[in-house]
């Protein structure tokens, strides 16, 4: 591992969906031996950290982001002296670790939650009188109203499911208890922390009615975010800061204005937050180049670094979406794309393109696990194994995020495909097509996804140029991108240009998939170049 402190300007996290990735004692849930057994394949894979999604006790209504204690773990999961068997390990293979935090809301079953029910307490939570009808028209993310009454008669606020009640964060205490938390895991030598919606927390006063105003509409929201977040947030940095070395922190915000988003990423803020934006872009060289270019400005504005991400747990894998045409009305979720004809060689192919534009763009990159073997989304699980809250508080219209979450293929030619020991009945389904997926298949296979990434990632480390950084646009014809980044570095994609030649002189590294005979560089090709 690297000393520089500002490792996370540059950083390639990898995402580990705990309950998806490595499954040691054969429950069909993931857990932390299994994901130790295999940090070999991480740092093989060239990644500088690991960023693990909640393994603390839980009910699991929502995948562990209903969290019923903080500082340990859910026993599916692994104990504490796991996790430190794992941290220490990570750490000994050069990799970071990044916990997920959830501020926003606890689990139903949070010991503070049980005593609110009680009666007691209530303050730490968002309880209202209201007669029989909520206290205002706010709506969870999950469907259906965001209150939902107890029985002497008081209603509680969700913004997500009913079993994740919201937080009261005007209460100290509720403040000291999660400062708590981030030194709990910091001493035990946490690099740091994603939080979870980031721009939640606060609330407005007097909880005024939304009224048409949606998520993402500019202009004030009664609970997204509100300025007075970014208190909490100066107050956590203060702690990450009293650490040697000093400890990160990576935002979850969807906020669509750029001097909005900005704004957490201030030098005494938060770190890094994930860019949702260029998640979104839809493959078309020009949508590309405004997320790119307004995303470089509005980091530039506050001096953070950018992040590029693909694809997380709760978007329709990136091979699927990009399976898509382009200038079909979808978004990043499977429910959007079932129904849109979809060709996964073609998804394949400009997801290699992807992967070598955001390696080569500045600042950081995730990848999200299951990325580098270029797994697709699986569309089709069984409705009866569904378990994405997003299923249920729909009423059974909208799929939500299962698809994306399926185990792991590691190896062999049937389930579990070394998710787990033989036997092993994954929490959900793998389908018979994963045999063509597995670690073990792509390593030995030249032009895989795997071999690519592992490629890029060990190139990006050899290659000074890459990281943080500026770049420069070069001129290329319509419907592709390029850039230059000093010293000596290229990027040239093309979208949907006639096939083009790359600069004379400049000597190919690395290409996303063939170039033409003649040696253009075709549709859905990266190309990476140096001139040394
Ligand atoms: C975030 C998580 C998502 C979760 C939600 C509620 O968006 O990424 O998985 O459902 O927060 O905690």
């Amino acid at each position: 591992m690297t000393d520089d402190a500002a490792w996370w300007r540059s950083a390639v996290i990898y995402q580990v969906y705990i309950r998806s990735f490595a499954d040691a004692d054969g429950d069909g849930t993931g857990d932390v031996a299994g994901l130790h057994s295999r940090l070999d394949h991480l740092a093989e894979l060239g990644v500088d950290a690991i960023w693990i999604n909640p393994w603390y006790p839980s009910p699991l209504n929502d995948a562990g982001y209903d969290v019923s204690d903080y500082r340990a773990l859910d026993p599916r999961f692994g104990t504490l002296d796991g996790a430190a068997a794992l941290i220490a390990a990570a750490h000994e293979r050069g990799l970071r670790v990044v916990l997920d935090i959830v501020p926003n809301h606890t689990s139903s079953e949070h010991p503070w939650f049980r005593d609110a029910l009680a009666g007691r307490h209530r303050d730490r939570y968002v309880f209202r009188d209201s007669g029989d009808e909520p206290p205002n028209d706010w709506k969870a993310m999950f469907g259906g109203p965001a209150w939902t009454r107890v029985p002497d008669g008081q209603w509680y606020l969700h913004l997500f499911d009913v079993t994740q009640p919201d937080l009261n964060w005007q209460n100290p205490e509720v403040r000291a208890d999660f400062e708590e938390t981030l030194r709990f895991w910091f001493d035990r030598g946490v690099d740091g922390f994603r939080i979870d919606v980031a721009n939640s927390l606060v609330k407005e006063d007097g909880l005024p009615d939304v009224g048409e105003r949606g998520q993402h509409d500019p202009g004030p929201h009664p609970h997204w975010d509100r300025d007075e977040v970014h208190d909490i947030y100066r107050e956590w940095r203060r702690i990450a800061d009293s650490y040697d070395p000093p400890r990160v922190f990576v935002a979850e915000a969807w906020v669509p204005e750029a001097d909005r988003f900005a704004r957490y990423l201030r030098p005494d803020e938060l770190h890094t937050a994930f860019n949702f934006d260029f998640l979104k872009a839809p493959w078309l060289a020009p949508a590309l180049r405004t997320s790119i270019e307004r995303t470089l400005r509005e980091h530039a504005a506050v001096g953070a670094p950018p992040t590029w991400v693909l694809s997380n747990h709760d978007v329709a894998r990136h091979v699927s979406r990009l399976a898509r045409d382009p200038r079909a009305r979808i978004d990043s979720s499977l429910d959007s794309l079932l129904g849109v004809p979809a060709d996964l060689e073609l998804g394949t192919r400009r997801a290699r393109a992807a992967a070598l534009l955001i390696f080569a763009l500045p600042g950081g990159a995730y990848v999200y696990q299951g990325d580098e073997l270029g797994l697709p989304e699986v569309e089709d699980l069984p409705e009866e194994v569904l378990d994405d809250p997003t299923w249920q508080r729909s009423g059974h219209t909208e799929r939500g995020r299962d698809g994306c979450r399926v185990p792991i293929p590691w190896a062999g030619d049937a389930p579990p495909f070394g998710f787990g020991p033989e036997g092993t009945k994954p929490w959900l389904p793998q389908p018979a097509w994963f045999s063509g997926y597995t670690a073990e298949r792509e390593a030995a296979d030249p032009g895989s996804m795997l071999a690519l990434y592992r490629r890029a990632l060990r190139l990006r480390r050899e290659l000074p140029a890459l990281g943080d950084g500026p770049l420069t646009w070069l001129d290329v014809p319509e419907g592709a991108l390029g850039f230059a980044r000093e010293p000596g570095f290229a990027l040239l994609l093309n979208l949907d240009a006639e096939p083009f030649a790359p600069p004379a002189g400049a000597e190919v590294v690395l290409v996303s998939g063939p170039l033409t005979d003649d040696g253009l560089v075709p549709r859905d090709t990266a190309v990476w170049l140096t001139n040394r």
